[in-house]
């Protein structure tokens, strides 16, 4: 399932207009929208990218010139860049984010016989890739309010054979990294970030990425740096294990055709790192953007009757227990937790009614308003995670049936944001 929906998000963000759901069928649903209304896309990669049109072809230009096409001066110079924005003393550009965790799980060793902490709400990538190393995932329930692993279950499911945990600064913003950290210290447990969805989000005024062993990123088109087409970067201060990382991304060859260790082709390639160069100088300002937006979203629609708040917001994140639904609440709309800045990958709402997420989203299609459910299935409930223990973990449960994520692109307009407001307005008035 999360892997058909992963062909839907691949299909969507690679045809130029972004996600824009198809027509609506006319019959058993809302009115249509009036005459100024003209559709929202979930996420336009063209009006970002044609924007940087000239920079972009001088850059391509630059690479085929060259005839250098396999990493080199365009690879350092973006993983130098990247390295100062984080704060991390090394980054290596490599050929997917999911490729990224791959190769911080290997370059630690972790295999099988070994378990790894992960949530169960995420992408796919994340418990997929410890999976291919033949470690077990193990699946922790989630913080309803940011999302993000409940820590106080990360420290029942730690046992002797937990060698990692891999926390999701999910949808942009971080996860409780003190508390997880706090965890990994006292034995011999590692913390991979994965920051996929969250490059240059803080916690405690640092980027997240940092504070692990390894911090993952990906520049997979959706995401707040995106690329064109595949690409991502791994993040470490450790040396050794930057260095194990760097001979794994080249099939563990030191010198050349030498193998020490089994490694795979994880390289990024010279022309997405010259694109991605053109894109980062403006990413504080697509950041600033995606946070406006979601102030003004959260501005206009906090007022409206059945709408809130999510309880944590401005709050430590302390997990279920301390996030509850609010009372009576038809909508409940995300925040920023205690100590973070939101880098804001999506806006995502919980509609905790049943059936009001699935009515919700048929609304906006009918007015071809982009939306998305990420994410429909926890990976407990995955086919293809069906031999691992059974474990019942109700919250992460609870949101893939309950939330929405809404248009949030930095160059969404307000008259677009307004839009969506009227739209989500009749569906509360109905
Ligand atoms: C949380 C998370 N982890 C990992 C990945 C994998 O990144 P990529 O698509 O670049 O392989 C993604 C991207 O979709 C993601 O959202």
């Amino acid at each position: 399932m999360e892997s058909s929906r992963r062909e839907v998000d691949e299909e969507s963000v690679l045809r130029p207009g972004g996600a824009i759901p198809g027509p609506p069928s006319p019959p058993a649903l809302a009115p249509a929208p009036g005459p100024s209304a003209s559709g929202v896309p979930l996420l336009d990669l063209n009006v970002q990218n044609m924007a940087l049109e000239p920079e972009l072809k001088t850059a391509f230009e630059r690479v085929l010139r060259s005839g250098h096409f396999i990493l080199g001066p365009e690879v350092d110079r973006l993983e130098t860049e990247l390295a100062s924005r984080i704060g991390v003393r090394h980054a290596l550009g490599v050929s997917s984010g999911t490729d990224a965790i791959l190769l911080a799980l290997m370059a630690l060793g972790i295999g099988p016989g070994d378990e790894v902490i992960c949530p169960t709400f995420t992408f796919f990538a994340t418990a997929g890739c410890v999976a291919r190393v033949g470690a077990t995932p193990v699946f922790v329930d989630s913080c309803p309010s940011c999302f993000n692993l409940d820590v106080a279950q990360v420290a029942r499911r730690i046992g002797p054979r937990t060698r990692a945990i891999l926390p999701v600064h999910l949808f942009g913003q971080a996860a409780d990294l003190d508390g997880i950290l706090e965890l990994a210290r006292p034995g011999d447990v590692a913390v991979i970030e994965d920051g996929a969805q969250a490059l240059g989000a803080q916690y405690k005024g640092r980027c997240v990425g940092g504070f692990g062993d390894f911090g993952t990123f990906s520049f997979f088109p959706s995401k707040n740096l995106g690329g064109f087409g595949d690409g991502g970067l791994i993040v470490t201060n450790d040396g050794n294990l930057a260095a194990r990382a760097r001979d794994l991304r080249a099939h563990g060859a030191r010198p050349k055709y030498h193998h020490k260790y089994v490694g795979g082709n994880f390289r990024l390639d010279p022309l997405q790192a010259a694109l991605l160069g053109v894109k980062l100088p403006h990413y504080d300002e697509y950041s600033r953007r995606r946070r406006a937006n979601a102030a003004y979203y959260t501005e206009r629609l906090a007022s409206l009757p059945g709408v809130a708040v999510t309880a944590g917001a401005g709050r430590a994140c302390e997990g279920a227990a301390a996030a509850p639904a609010p009372e009576g609440a038809r909508m409940i709309l995300p925040g920023t937790h205690q100590d973070r800045t939101h880098i804001w990958n999506q806006y995502t709402l919980r509609l905790p009614v049943a059936g009001e997420r699935d009515a919700l989203r048929s609304h906006l299609q009918a007015r071809r308003i982009g939306s998305e459910i990420y994410y429909p299935v926890p990976m407990h409930r995955q086919e293809c995670f069906a031999d691992l223990e059974r474990v019942d973990l109700p919250v992460a449960e609870s949101l893939a049936r309950q939330c929405l994520s809404i248009p949030i692109y930095p160059e969404l307009s307000r008259r677009q944001q307004d839009e969506v407001v009227a739209a989500i307005c009749t569906f509360l008035e109905s």
